[in-house]
């Protein structure tokens, strides 16, 4: 057997930035499971300092076992510190530390999906130039192993879609509508008691943050650069319980999806990428996938569907991802870098720049909503104007307007159409006298 040099065994420096809580989740673990670690990777990992500007909190949390300090500059400059951990979040400050940590040769290891979605090509390039790892599994989707599953257990495949329920707060929140009835602001209200909804929970609500994880699991998917900017973006907060509760009699279950698919339009390649509320059938796995869970759907030419599912968030869930990330940089600590698993999964020169398809040439089914008087002719005008745009209707219930009401609500789900077909029907249908509100819109997904 081949005997280690001193290099291979002397434990290797982590300097921990941030210590909120997966920081606390990290340093615990850590400690727990040091032996089970050190087997694994093959070498202690140690965190030798753990910058915060709380420097309280980060006595309380190391309990003065490990050197604290407010200056994160001193940590990724300083010639003793490896890898670099940075669990600040957000696009200032971390980005700054991030870029120096790189020029000044330390491996990265980052949960921040907006940084990677927004910057992630400059801090690959500049990564790739220095010879050093930037690994980011607790970005996407907490505990759940889905960056290795795209990085390396699917690498045989051609992915064809990828359909992800990775944003928590808002999962949460629908199944408390759908649960309970609540409205909106009810359950949102209900998330920020319980903890899961930030005190500022727009980019929870609005969609943001799926849409940084989505971005991440795109580009992974299909070789292409980090597009957060060609991303559609929708999220939970004008949705109805009433839709939710149709949808529900429909068979089917709302579910705030990051999609990603790869098509061939005229001919030419491109790709979907968009967060919204869809509609799901209640059948699939997926749409079962209830509370702060989280859970990604992966579809490839070879291995079909696979399903991811856990704890998307939390300190010891996240720090999970985290340890991952950094047995795996230290047992490539001393590989030549081309020996590495790529960035993206694919390598740097081979990344390609198939165009972000826009919103009108995304290809779904919809559900739509429709307030109407209720007398003769009207369902046979609206009908008409979906025939003119070529959208097939697939199903339909209307509500039983109640004594002496003159309006309904009509519910229609259509075949497969283009969103520019299905927005011309829209404008029509609501040019129509009879039809008395804004038509609700949401998008259907079948994820066979
Ligand atoms: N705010 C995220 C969620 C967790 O609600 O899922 C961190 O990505």
């Amino acid at each position: 057997m081949a005997t280690k040099s001193n290099e291979q065994t002397k434990p290797i420096n982590v300097g921990l930035l941030g210590i909120g809580t997966v920081g606390g989740g990290t340093f615990n673990v850590l400690s727990r499971n040091e032996a089970e670690i050190t087997r694994r990777a093959g070498r202690p990992i140690r965190i030798s300092v753990v910058a915060d500007k709380n420097l309280e909190l980060a006595k309380q949390v190391t309990g003065g076992k490990v050197r604290i300090t407010d200056d994160a500059f001193a940590v990724v400059t300083d010639p003793d510190i490896d890898i670099v951990v940075e669990l600040i979040g957000g696009c200032g400050i971390a980005k700054e530390l991030v870029l120096k940590a790189i020029a000044n040769g330390k491996h990265v290891v980052t949960a921040n999906k907006a940084l990677l979605a927004v910057h992630g090509n400059e801090i690959f390039a500049a990564a790739s130039e220095k010879g050093v790892m930037v690994a980011f599994e607790a970005a996407v989707a907490g505990g759940i192993p889905i960056i290795k599953a795209l990085r390396e257990g699917l690498t045989a495949n051609r992915i064809q879609w990828i359909a992800g329920i990775i944003n928590g707060t808002t999962n949460f929140i629908l199944s408390e509508m759908r649960d309970k009835g609540l409205a909106f602001d009810v359950a949102l209200k209900e998330a920020q008691r319980l903890g899961y909804a930030e005190a500022d929970p727009t980019f929870d609500i609005e969609g943001v943050d799926a849409a940084h994880k989505i971005t991440i699991l795109s580009a992974l998917a299909f070789g292409i650069p980090m597009q957060f900017d060609k991303a559609h973006v929708e999220g939970i907060s004008q949705l109805d319980a009433d839709d939710i509760k149709y949808a529900e009699q429909l068979g089917y279950r709302i579910k705030l999806l990051g999609i990603t698919r790869r098509r061939e339009m005229d001919g030419k390649a491109g790709i979907e990428l968009r967060v919204h509320p869809t509609l799901i059938p209640t059948k699939r796995l997926i749409a079962n996938v209830e509370g702060a869970m989280n859970a990604v759907l992966v579809q490839g030419d070879a291995v079909g569907a696979t399903l991811y599912y856990g704890k998307g968030a939390g300190a010891e869930p996240t720090a999970s991802a985290v340890i991952a990330d950094l047995v795996d940089v230290t047992r490539m600590h001393t590989a030549d870098p081309e020996h590495r698993v790529p960035h993206l999964a694919f390598q740097p020169g081979a990344v390609e720049d198939t165009p972000i398809l826009p919103l009108s040439e995304v290809e779904t089914s919809y559900y739509l909503r429709l307030r109407v008087e209720d007398r003769p002719g009207v369902l046979a005008d609206i009908a008409r104007i979906l025939a003119d745009q070529q959208i097939s209707i697939d199903a339909m219930i209307q509500r039983e307007p109640a004594e002496g009401e003159s309006q309904t609500d009509i519910i229609m789900l259509t075949h497969i159409t283009r969103e520019k077909n299905i927005d011309a029907a829209i404008v029509k249908i609501e040019a129509l006298p009879v039809v008395k509100k804004k038509v609700i819109r949401l998008r259907m997904e079948e994820l066979g």
